[in-house]
């Protein structure tokens, strides 16, 4: 099997992952008030928001990284994930794709310094995320398994 190394997206979006070090507790408290402040009602599903909200900011992060590098087993991951999260409740993808959206701005607002490249970078990863999202959603819709 082949791999890709590096892009210029994933150079990009590594070097603003770089800069975080150390700031992801207040990129993620921005990130989470921000979407409960567009999703109220989403608030009292999460009982451990501190502890959780490390996986569901990191695993975000890491697919946009690792799709900007082709890397194969995003969409697994992806697909497992929006499987996984019927047990929340019925999401929809409107809701992935805020979450995504508002994940990259409060990497912005948090690290500060960012260009236009960087912003198009991470933009382009997250319409690629999106779309396996709601892929993973068509797909889950139609196989033989309850879902959602
Ligand atoms: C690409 C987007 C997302 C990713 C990668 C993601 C990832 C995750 C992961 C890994 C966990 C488990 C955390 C742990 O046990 O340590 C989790 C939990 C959870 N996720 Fe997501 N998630 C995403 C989007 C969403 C959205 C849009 C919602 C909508 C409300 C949501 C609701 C939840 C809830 C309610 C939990 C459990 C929280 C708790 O028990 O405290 N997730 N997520």
């Amino acid at each position: 099997m082949t791999t890709t190394s590096s892009s210029p997206d994933a150079d990009l979006i590594e070097v603003s992952l770089v800069a975080l070090a150390g700031r992801e507790a207040d990129m993620r408290a921005l990130l989470f008030d921000r979407f409960f402040a567009r999703y109220p009602a989403r608030r009292d599903l999460f009982l451990h928001v501190s502890a959780t909200s490390v996986r569901m900011t990191d695993e975000t992060l890491q697919w946009m990284y690792g799709l900007a590098g082709d890397k194969k087993w995003v969409w697994a991951q992806v697909c497992e994930l929006v499987f996984n999260h019927r047990n929340y409740d019925q999401l929809h993808a409107a809701e992935y794709a805020a979450f995504i959206d508002l994940a990259i701005g409060a990497l912005r607002d948090t690290i500060g310094g960012w260009d236009d490249a960087t912003e198009a970078a991470w933009r382009r990863q997250a319409d690629a995320l999106n779309a396996l999202v709601d892929r993973a959603m068509r797909e889950w819709t139609d196989a033989p398994l309850a879902y959602p």
